[in-house]
């Protein structure tokens, strides 16, 4: 059995052929925001410079929610969007994609999010929300599906969520309900600096639920923001700083490079596959989406390394085809892309 180097056999991927879960017994409830994305229609420019922009689907955890879907598993989006014409657009894209909607919300007052996102031709990418507040940031308690909530195998979220209320109670709220219906909790804080108040706001914010969660999936500048500076490299600053005895499972994303993972049994890292970058979009999440598919569909995962290593595999080929082609929804691999990309990386 391969320990701690990158190989994985790619001719021996038992999770990924076992099939999915059509049933919803193995349902991923994710939980947060979900935006209107406006991209340049011309690449590497400033926002100033931009001639126009287009228009796409966002939002983390409604990008996770499709892309288990599109894999085969079960999935369900909870959030609030505006009573709009962009919100019922969002909500008819995750309905199209076969995720479950039951637990979105249309505010009357507040306006779909909406965020003019750049890559700039010196690589730094530029944001420009408008959530002045926006109808994700108001999502009550009293609006919460708990009975959607209570249904999820997994239950997942970030932390834009977590940065206001009335939407921050009510994303505590929902990870109690999860955790004590016997859901695994799932987090990527997915660091959006600009939407704190301010850095230590943010690093105090994220880590508040840092401890109850099962599974964390985090990046490697995230480490280095989170520990105040620390080598993301290093094990022992995963180990000692983001490690906690709750948790089931860390994984460390090093973008196209992999992923390293950690538990409490094993540690060990998995290398990324080669594809022709076109953008980058919705990679992180193309991977989360992967993973979480694999381990709702077998909670065993966890104790089992190289069953995990292959579901790692698996999620590093979920963010790789997602990088190949333009936006995030879009691009999104369903389970027979993945499976041909593995077969053509193994002949
Ligand atoms: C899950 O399945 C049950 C029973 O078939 C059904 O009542 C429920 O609506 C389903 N939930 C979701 C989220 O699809
Ligand atoms: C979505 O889930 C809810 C709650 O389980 C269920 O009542 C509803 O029927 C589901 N919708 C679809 C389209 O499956």
């Amino acid at each position: 059995m391969a320990k701690n180097t990158d190989s994985v056999d790619f001719k021996d991927i038992s999770i990924i052929t076992k099939g999915g879960s059509e049933d919803n017994n193995s349902l991923v409830v994710c939980f947060g925001e979900m935006l209107i994305d406006f991209v340049p229609t011309v690449s590497g420019v400033s926002l100033a410079e931009a001639p126009a922009f287009k228009k796409a689907p966002g939002g983390a955890p409604a990008n996770v929610a499709v892309g288990i879907s599109r894999l085969g598993g079960s999935s369900a989006f909870i959030g609030k969007v505006g009573h709009d014409e962009f919100g019922y657009m969002l909500a008819d894209i995750l309905k199209k994609n076969n995720v479950n909607v039951s637990g979105m919300r249309f505010d009357i007052n507040a306006r779909t999010a909406l965020a003019f996102v750049t890559l700039r031709s010196d690589g730094e990418r530029e944001f420009l929300f408008f959530r002045n507040p926006s109808a994700d940031m108001l999502l009550h308690e009293s609006e919460l599906d708990k009975e959607l909530v209570k249904q999820a195998k997994i239950f997942h979220y970030g932390s834009i969520s977590l940065i206001q209320d009335p939407c921050k109670s009510t994303h505590l709220a929902a990870m109690s309900i999860a955790k004590n219906s016997g859901s695994i909790l799932s987090y990527d804080p997915n660091l959006r600096l600009a939407l704190w108040p301010s850095a230590e706001a943010a690093r105090k914010g994220i880590l508040s639920v840092w401890d109850q969660a099962d599974i964390i999936k985090i990046s490697e500048d995230e480490i280095t923001f989170l520990t105040g500076g620390d080598d993301p490299n290093d094990d022992n600053v995963v180990l000692q700083k983001l490690f906690h005895p709750n948790l089931k499972l860390l994984i460390v994303t090093e973008g196209s490079e992999g992923c390293r993972y950690y538990t409490k049994e094993f540690k060990g890292r998995v290398g990324g596959v080669k594809v022709k970058p076109v953008d980058t979009t919705g990679a992180g999440d193309a991977f989360v989406s992967g993973i979480l598919y694999s381990i709702a569909s077998d909670l065993s995962l966890f104790q089992d390394e190289m069953r995990l290593r292959e579901a790692l595999l698996f999620a590093n080929v979920c963010g790789a085809i997602t990088v190949t082609e333009r936006g995030a929804i879009p691009s999104l691999p369903t389970k027979e892309a993945v499976l041909q990309f593995l077969e053509k990386v193994a002949a």
